[in-house]
């Protein structure tokens, strides 16, 4: 262990392309020991480093097969948790930035989810009659609730065969924290909306009456995310009325209305394929983070594919934003002077608890590819 040469100020002090020609070298550097995980709504400076893209799904893969000793996650924190629970005592997990969260993970916490299951056993018994099915979008301590409780987790790739697995078990469940990508599945899977009722975690007893909690089949925490909750059905209809032949496709996380106008609706690695397969002269108009659409935008320029950004506003996600090459920087020269900074682990028993709904997870899901 040894210190750098720089301090933690003066990396944020060198430009962008000073940091990229430094993070290639280190890159050499640290060779098999370094393994680089980056999701696909990472900025273009940070992305080119990584060693594996994907959506999250995919991530959390790609975490559980690596040797690497050191594992450095351009994601959020709740990406960067699922790796650690995923990996080996003996792999650490780094996150760039540790202030990298994700705002609709915090809609929902422990305390929040318990009080939740708390109020709902004064109407029914939750352990018997309720599925709790944490998006993967959540902190580690919710998907140990989750594995506890007889539930499990999604992502946006596979939430159909979870949710239809979880109504298969008992007779309701609890989505949480995301409304939309709970709303938009189960409606999917053939639900009304009059067997939903929002769960608002900010009232008494979720804002239901006990008839309501009795009758609903799909509970939906009343969270959302920032960025997809920006899109909006008018838009679709003002981009449809001028071009009639376009194709709209969503992300699970937009509300209904988009959804329901959207041609397709998938996770991120899903509207990756579904812009790749379409023909030349294809144009898309699309509902997820701008970083994505920017790239997608780029690569299929060549085969004279349209690809436009939903919202008239920018949005990207701020959280995966942040980590920037300067961040990266820090990690890896100080991994390369022995040192590891911002690591992310999570306590071994969360982590036991976790692991039982992540592997019901990876069940349901290589269950559900077989059947397809
Ligand atoms: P994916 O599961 O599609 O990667 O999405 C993660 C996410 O945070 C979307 O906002
Ligand atoms: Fe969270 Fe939304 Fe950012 Fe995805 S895009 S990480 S859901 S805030």
């Amino acid at each position: 262990m040894t210190k750098t040469a720089l301090t933690f100020q003066q990396y944020f002090s060198l430009d962008d392309d000073a940091c990229i020609a430094k993070i290639h070298e280190l890159k050499k550097q640290l060779g098999n020991e370094l393994f680089i995980l980056g999701h696909y709504y990472q900025r273009d400076e940070v992305y080119q480093f990584a060693d594996v893209t994907g959506d999250s799904l995919q991530l959390s893969f790609s975490a559980a097969k690596t040797d690497a000793k050191y594992i450095v996650f351009c994601g959020v924190h709740f990406m960067a948790e699922v790796a650690d629970i995923l990996t080996r005592p003996n792999q650490a997990v780094i996150l760039p930035d540790l202030a990298a969260g994700c705002s609709m993970a915090d809609m929902a916490n422990l305390r929040a989810v318990q009080q939740c299951w708390d109020d709902l056993s004064t109407v029914i018994d939750p352990d018997v009659s309720v599925t709790p099915v944490t998006y993967v979008n959540s902190a580690a301590d919710l998907k140990a609730f989750c594995g506890d409780h007889g539930g499990t987790l999604c992502t946006s790739s596979n939430a159909g065969p979870v949710v239809s697995w979880a109504l298969g078990q008992r007779e309701k469940i609890l989505f949480f924290p995301d409304q939309h990508l709970g709303r938009n599945t189960a409606y999917a899977l053939g639900i009304p909306l009059s067997d939903m009722a929002v769960w608002d975690y900010k009232k008494p007893m979720g804002g239901l009456t006990p008839d309501q909690i009795r009758q609903a089949k799909v509970l939906l925490w009343d969270g959302y995310c920032s960025v997809h909750q920006r899109f909006k059905g008018e838009h679709v209809d003002a981009y449809l009325a001028k071009y009639p032949d376009a194709q709209v496709i969503a992300h699970p996380e937009a509300c209904f209305e988009v959804c329901q106008k959207a041609h397709h609706v998938g996770s991120t690695s899903y509207i990756i394929e579904k812009i790749k397969e379409s023909a030349p002269g294809t144009r898309w108009l699309v509902a997820t983070e701008l970083n994505l659409v920017n790239r997608l935008q780029e690569q299929f320029r060549a085969e004279n594919k349209v690809v436009e950004f939903m919202a008239p506003t920018v949005c990207m996600c701020s959280t995966m934003f942040r980590t920037d090459p300067q961040h990266l920087l820090w990690v890896l020269d100080n991994l390369a002077h022995g040192n590891i900074v911002n690591r992310v682990q999570v306590p071994a028993k969360i982590a036991e608890s976790a692991r039982h709904a992540l592997s019901r997870m990876f069940d349901i899901t290589q269950a559900s590819t077989k059947a397809n």
